[in-house]
């Protein structure tokens, strides 16, 4: 069977500050993730989860190693190739939301689709409030950040990164701010987005509950990988209760 490895990290390494106060944030990580697949990144506060994220989308160069994203050798690119890339193929969900504080809700979703895309007010206006009705957001479309609850402006986020259909996506806590409900939406939305259209999904969370929606779960600390093998999410799945992570394989 061919296997389409839509994202593909090889030995990569980062650290930041130099000497002594010198911290290794990625210790030569490998890893390839499948078109099609949801994969979570879980591991304790510091352990290089943003950092990897960060390296895999094109946002931070790495030391050394290589990312291969849809087939391309992405950090030899030049920055402006990597930004077109990004710009085309990936939705991002930052752990900070990043929303502009002018817009409505609706509006910075609609802004994706109008400038991404070229689409029409009246198409903008339509596919966002499509996602705005997943999200169950629907009735807060016209209200600006300021005037939203953090989970709200998390899914608001959400749904900005999901609109454009990206063939890569990158989240970092996604459902951080959000009750399980919501929490829930959101995750089948990702999973959707992997497992119906082919997109490749990594996913950063602490969250426990997020566990079963994975095809893979991918455990750092210290900035080095443990991969835990897809028998043992079954495990989860089947009982519906969390096992401790192996430390090392
Ligand atoms: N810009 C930076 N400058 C200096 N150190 C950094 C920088 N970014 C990350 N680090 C360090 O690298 C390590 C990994 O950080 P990273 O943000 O990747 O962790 P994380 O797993 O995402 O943590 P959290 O769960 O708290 O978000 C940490 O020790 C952090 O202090
Ligand atoms: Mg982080």
């Amino acid at each position: 069977m061919r296997v389409d490895i839509a994202l593909r990290g090889e030995r990569l390494s980062r650290s930041f500050g130099q000497g002594a106060m010198q911290t290794i944030a990625l210790d030569d990580v490998s890893l390839s993730i499948e078109a099609g697949e949801l994969a979570l990144l879980m591991g304790p506060s510091g352990s290089g989860k943003s950092t990897l994220l960060a390296v895999l989308s094109g946002l931070l160069r790495p030391d050394s190693g290589r990312v291969v994203s849809l087939g391309n050798d992405l950090w030899t690119l030049n920055e402006t190739e990597r930004e077109q890339f990004r710009l085309q193929y990936c939705g991002f969900i930052f752990q900070g939301y990043n929303l502009f504080s002018a817009l409505t809700a609706r509006q910075q979703i609609e802004m994706v689709v109008r400038w991404g895309e070229g689409a029409s007010p009246r198409e903008a206006r339509r596919r966002a409030d499509e996602v705005l009705s997943l999200l169950g957001m629907s009735r807060r479309a016209h209200l600006r950040p300021v005037e939203l609850s953090g989970g709200e402006k998390q899914r608001v986020a959400i749904g900005r990164a999901l609109v454009k259909n990206p063939r890569l996506v990158f989240a970092d806590e996604p459902t951080s701010a959000l009750d399980w409900s919501h929490g829930e939406q959101v995750i089948e939305l990702l999973r959707a987005a992997a497992h119906d259209r082919g997109a490749t999904v990594l996913i950063v969370s602490h969250d426990s509950r997020t566990i079963p929606f994975a095809d893979h779960v991918y455990h750092l600390e210290d900035g080095r990988l443990q991969h835990q093998d897809e028998s043992s999410v079954a495990v989860l799945n089947h009982q519906g209760q969390l096992l401790p992570y192996p430390t090392s394989r």
